[in-house]
């Protein structure tokens, strides 16, 4: 089958478009055809081996798995003898290492069926950047009715679905893009709007019950200030001016770790970790029509290294997406 792959770190111009083994179904595992697969900053963190600390894990020299790509949305080929959940030919989306490529092999408690009325493209769109809004929002912000929730990076992967996913908690939001973005972030239902360009969340006085800090441009300090008392403050560990590309978002928790000892409010860094169960909670949203996937630009699985440069040189909104 075709997949991109990379043997060592750096730019975009280390994935090649290579011929590889298809994988073979294991017990717990389900064999999907790759209809379509979802670009997130996760992918190019991993080409980069971005945070070098990460390299102690990820391998060293190179990557241990060699395949990019994480979001997928396909058809089921073949389960394994304990998925009793699927059958072939069933319609799925989920989280996989390996996604960019024309199959892949998913732990079974990765994997959901796909939103009815989701294209395979708006489906693969989903997981990581759904899951990240989805985790952010409830578990950490533990987000409720009536609430006011600002998100900063509001026009982004995860951003538009936050914007989205806080709404249908019932929150009042603030979304927090740039001025080219902010027709795209209303229309996700933001109920206010701050052009970054322009004003400073952190400094206009305005206080919120969640602030969902998803680019990490200002300082745990400043991100305070636009707290409410018991406000909680959600760190995606976005951005590296905490850290830069040794420790990455390390600098950060570790900071939010040792202030939050010492203040009131709540400095949470989000950690999204891949689920069933929080699949099927962004389906039933997507099929209530509180979700919407929104994409950018599609590329074919040849281009994913223009994909991935756009996603992280030239700004991208919303989702980008690798149809196959
Ligand atoms: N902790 C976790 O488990 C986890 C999981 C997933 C993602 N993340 C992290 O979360 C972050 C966001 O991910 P993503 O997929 O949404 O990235 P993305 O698609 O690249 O979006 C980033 C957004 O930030 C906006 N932005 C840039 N500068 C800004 C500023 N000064 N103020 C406000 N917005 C600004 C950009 O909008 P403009 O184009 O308008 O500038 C863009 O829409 C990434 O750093 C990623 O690594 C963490």
């Amino acid at each position: 089958m075709k997949a991109i792959a990379q043997d060592r770190y750096g730019s975009p111009d280390v994935l090649e478009l290579r011929e590889v083994d298809k994988p073979v179904v294991a017990d717990d595992t389900v064999l999907v055809r790759v209809h379509a697969a979802a670009v997130n900053a996760r992918d190019w963190h991993l080409m980069r081996g971005d945070p070098y600390l990460a390299r102690l894990v990820l391998g060293l020299s190179g990557p241990k798995t060699k395949i990019r790509g994480t979001d997928f949305a396909g058809r089921v080929e073949a389960v394994g003898r304990n998925v009793k959940r699927f059958r072939p030919g069933d319609e799925v989306f989920g989280e996989v290492d390996g996604a960019f490529a024309e199959y892949v092999c998913a732990q079974d408690n990765t994997v959901e069926p796909k939103p009815a009325g989701l294209s395979f493209e708006q489906a693969a769109a989903v997981p990581l950047a759904g899951n990240t809004a989805l985790m952010g929002l409830r578990d950490l912000g533990r987000v409720q009715p009536g609430q006011r929730v600002l998100i900063n990076g509001a026009s982004g992967g995860v951003g538009t679905f936050a914007v989205q996913i806080a709404k249908a908690f019932g929150a009042e939001v603030t979304g927090v893009c740039s001025t080219r973005n902010m027709e795209l972030t209303r229309s996700m239902g933001a109920d206010h709007l701050i052009d970054y360009t322009q004003e400073d969340f952190t400094r206009n006085g305005r206080r919120y019950d969640v602030v969902f800090d998803l680019v990490g441009n200002h300082s745990l300090t400043e991100c305070r200030r636009a707290l409410t008392p018991t406000g909680r403050l959600v760190l995606s560990g976005g951005g590296v001016s905490e850290g830069g590309s040794l420790i990455g978002p390390m600098g950060l928790i570790l900071k939010g770790q040792v202030m939050s000892r010492f203040v009131h409010h709540q400095l949470l860094v989000l950690t999204a970790t891949p689920s069933k169960d929080n699949l099927a909670a962004l389906r039933e949203l997507a099929e209530s029509g509180k979700l919407t996937p929104v994409i950018d630009r599609t590329y074919p699985l040849s281009e994913v290294p223009e994909a991935i440069r756009y996603l992280e040189v030239e700004h991208a909104r919303s989702k980008v997406v690798i149809t196959m």
